[in-house]
């Protein structure tokens, strides 16, 4: 087995609890990646079940992480119980002494312990990720011409900063039905709300009449972009365009639009970063699909 050099450092499993140590994390991922999770503490709080992986040096800063959390999901109409991994960087002076192999290892390991089937991850480097196992699935959207709205009760802005919109909206993600049969997250209550604050575009409205959150953007003024729905019963696309008010010409789903009573022509996703999944070996999708970006971590 490779070695690797933590001179100077400190592992650290399990963190989250401690505030400082939370910091420090908070402070590699904005340094890394230019995020800010910081926010999820107004938001509920980090996912419960994540178990980060951190080398801190004496000083509390953290150089290297990997963090593991439960993520089931919904592949090809089965409940997979599932990890996902992330937050995966090491900061530039402890790079290329195997922290991040290291870090990889005591994840996976974790992930057996629990009892995951399967492990997903997104990455713009596949590279890093293949010699565990790690394979590519390969995402598409759908798009096409919307259909004609139907009309229902006016849906209203939710902003998850306001405390009961973020319990309705919690209330919900805790009892959601999968978006799509083919590939979604069943619950994820975390990263949907951290989501809403990192992609600026994104809106997210409520439909009283079908309690049904709908994360939404308008690209183009004719031009709809669906990208979740967080609901017991996924209302159809027609209802959804008649709540919001809209006539687009277009619409495209960040899903695969199984249950919006609409189709359109799956288009392969472009953009540099990839989904990985390990384990479920032979499996692949069923039907062109991808994971809602609401979802992404
Ligand atoms: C990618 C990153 C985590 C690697 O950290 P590191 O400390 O240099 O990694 P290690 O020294 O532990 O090397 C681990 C392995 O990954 C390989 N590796 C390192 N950088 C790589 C890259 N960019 N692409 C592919 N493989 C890479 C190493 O060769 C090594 O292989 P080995 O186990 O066969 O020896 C670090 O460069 C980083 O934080 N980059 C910015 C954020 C990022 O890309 N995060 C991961 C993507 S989700």
């Amino acid at each position: 087995m490779k070695a690797i050099d933590a001179t100077g450092l400190t592992f650290r499993q399990d963190y989250f609890d401690d505030p400082g140590a939370w910091a420090a994390l908070v402070s590699l991922l904005d340094d890394t990646f230019g995020i800010d999770i910081d926010p999820l503490q107004q938001l509920g709080g980090p996912d419960p079940t994540s178990m980060p992986f951190g080398w801190f040096t004496d000083d509390g800063v953290l150089a290297a992480n990997l963090s593991a959390f439960a993520l089931p999901f919904v592949i090809n109409g089965r409940t997979v119980n599932a990890a996902g991994l992330q937050s995966g960087a090491v900061r530039p002076p402890w790079r290329g002494r195997g922290l991040y192999r290291d870090v990889t290892r005591r994840a996976l390991a974790w992930c057996e312990s629990e009892g995951f089937e399967a492990i997903i991850l997104y990455t713009d480097k596949p590279a890093l990720y293949e010699p565990y196992g790690f394979r590519v699935l390969p995402l598409h959207r759908y798009q096409g011409k919307a259909p004609e709205p139907v009309e229902t009760v006016a849906a209203r802005s939710l902003s998850p900063r306001d405390a009961a919109d973020l319990a309705l909206l919690q209330d919900l993600l805790r009892s959601r039905m999968p978006v799509s049969e083919t590939l979604a997250v069943t619950g994820n209550a975390a990263m949907f709300l951290i989501n809403t604050e990192l992609d600026r575009e994104v809106r997210v409205s409520y439909l009283p009449a079908h309690r049904a959150v709908v994360a939404w953007k308008m690209p183009a003024p004719d031009h709809f972009c669906l990208v979740d729905i967080v609901a017991k019963e996924i209302p159809s696309l027609a209802v959804i365009l008649g709540g919001l008010g809209i006539r687009p010409a277009t619409v495209e789903t960040l899903f695969r639009p199984d249950r919006l009573a609409w189709s359109g022509e799956a288009v392969p996703l472009e953009g540099g970063t990839r989904l990985m999944l390990r384990g479920l070996e032979g499996t692949s999708l069923d039907e062109p699909a991808m994971l809602s970006p609401m979802a992404d971590f």
